[in-house]
């Protein structure tokens, strides 16, 4: 669905929304049809159910002097909490509302509401993914959303950066959505040299290269598939002239997770395809910060790997030399991402030395019984970068809850014959110990932030701003975070 933004001109041909407020008090366009029908406007609101309400839709008969297909009342909600974040999710309503309606084309008269945000919630409250269907129960119809604004010009100025990250966004939601038979290690890896055209550079290396280069945590786990592993590195190099890396995001990709000779039972294990999330997210980020231009160097390393049973696996009790000298026993192999991770960090900061490192994981069970499927888990080692996650998130909706880093939990991973182990003897504190593990694979120098995904990363149902699937999680919230932090404004 294409978002269109257009002068306050009502069109004949086309279905028309209206907003009024949780008062009932009516936008400006919503009063010219009230006038239009003497009142019959607010007559029918005051004996409805309609409050305004946010989201509430009330179909309408449209009068016949304005002649347009079809009308629709949308509540706004209360007009002092209107926002960026409340604009974005009432665009998703007034799209949702028609989009497998047979309608073709809708225009939504804003008025007052920030217009380009209202087209940011409407284009990802849209998104698909019908690639492998052959046959529609219910297929989307709508293919124009006009947006009615007094400017017009101005509200497509504004919403190129939208653009730019509903792009990233449905980006991470397809490489999520897709089947590991569809995109394993390899075809992630072409996946992202196809987004060299918005300006990143791409570099790919293979088993033999890691091997030289001694990420034995990362081989370890890809041992056991026939699909071989690639560690992806993106960037965004949007200040050429500073040649500092301002941030590195690391994201785990173990494309398909069955848990390896730790078998995970096999109920739900569909949803495994989800466990690259942290580096589909990774690398939408990157595409969300090139498309805007945006002037800060930013680089993506992405492990890649298949975590499968076979006669070549790894056991439970194998001992691996990681990338950074640490040795790691492996207690259970469907503990893989934090192996992964270890080596894809320490090589990050080896190779970039920026101040600043961010993985994203889908990285345990245990952040969903703790934090459910709409709040990703926040570990930091730096206050003020958790601080600047805290704000980013409460800005895009997109929530983090910070969850303690304390040495406490440290006695857990110790190995009784190596240095650390990648489990615990109990389920206590799960997802913390997963990220004491990381933090093993940590500069005390730099500031990172860790965050665990799992119970965010795939929606189990339809929502607001996306269907049931892969939700593109983290990309608003990472892209928010780096052009109020990071990015050198002149
Ligand atoms: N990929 C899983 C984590 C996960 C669980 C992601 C549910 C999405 C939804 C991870 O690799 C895993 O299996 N973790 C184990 C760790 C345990 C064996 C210490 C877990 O959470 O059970
Ligand atoms: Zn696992």
């Amino acid at each position: 669905m294409d978002i269109l933004f257009k002068k306050n001109d009502i069109s004949s041909d086309v279905a028309l929304i209206i907003g009024v407020y949780e008062d009932l008090s009516l936008t400006k366009t919503a009063k010219k049809v009230d006038q239009l029908l003497k009142g019959g406007l607010t007559n029918v609101l005051k004996n409805n159910e309609f409050t305004g309400k946010i989201g509430q839709k009330q179909d309408l008969i449209p009068p016949a002097s304005l002649q347009t297909k079809r009308l629709v009342c949308l509540g706004l909600g209360k007009k002092k909490e209107i926002n960026e974040l409340t604009a974005c999710k009432i665009g998703a309503y007034a799209a949702n509302a028609l989009l497998t309606s047979g309608e073709t084309a809708v225009e939504f008269a804003v008025d007052d509401l920030p217009a380009a945000a209202v087209g940011f919630g409407a284009k990802i409250a849209s998104y698909r993914f019908t690639k492998h269907k052959t046959v529609f129960k219910k297929p989307v119809t709508l293919k124009e959303f006009y947006i009615l604004t007094e400017k017009p010009q101005v509200a497509q100025n504004q919403y190129e950066p939208y653009f730019a990250i509903s792009k990233g966004i449905h980006t991470a939601r397809d490489l999520v959505n897709e089947p590991l038979n569809i995109v394993n290690p390899i075809a992630f890896a072409k996946r992202a040299e196809e987004l060299q055209k918005y300006g990143l550079t791409t570099e790919v290396y293979d088993e033999k290269q890691l091997k030289a280069k001694g990420l034995n945590m990362m081989l370890g786990v890809a041992q056991g598939s026939v699909n071989p592993p690639r560690l992806v590195v993106a960037q965004w190099r949007g200040k050429p002239e500073d040649r500092k890396t301002h941030a590195v995001l690391v994201g785990k990709g173990v494309t398909f997770d069955s848990g390896g000779l730790s078998l995970k039972p096999s109920a739900g294990m569909e949803d495994m395809k989800e466990d690259l999330a942290g580096a589909a997210t990774a690398l939408g980020t990157l595409q969300a910060l090139a498309m805007q231009r945006a002037k800060v160097n930013v680089a993506a390393v992405m492990a890649m790997v298949e975590n499968m049973p076979s006669g070549t696996a790894q056991r439970p009790g194998d001992i691996v030399k990681s990338l950074s000298g640490t040795t790691v026993e492996v207690i259970n192999t469907d503990a893989e991402g934090r192996l992964v991770l270890g080596d894809a960090l320490w090589y990050a900061q080896e190779r970039f030395k920026s101040p600043i490192i961010i993985d994203l994981a889908s990285l345990t069970g245990a952040i969903i019984v703790a934090l459910g499927t709409d709040v990703a888990g926040l570990f930091s080692n730096d206050d003020k970068l958790a601080g600047q996650m805290e704000k980013a998130a409460a800005d895009s909706g997109e929530k983090v809850w910070r969850m303690p880093l304390d040495d406490l939990f440290e006695d857990d991973i110790v190995s009784d014959i190596a240095d650390i182990k990648n489990a615990t003897s109990t389920r206590a504190a799960g997802s913390i110990t997963a990220a004491m593990f990381l933090k093993h694979f940590i500069l005390p120098e730099t500031k990172w932030a860790h965050l665990d995904i799992a119970g965010v990363a795939l929606r189990g149902k339809d929502a607001l701003l996306g269907p049931k699937g892969g939700s593109g999680f983290g990309v608003w919230l990472l892209d928010r975070y780096i052009l109020d932090n990071l990015e050198v404004k002149n």
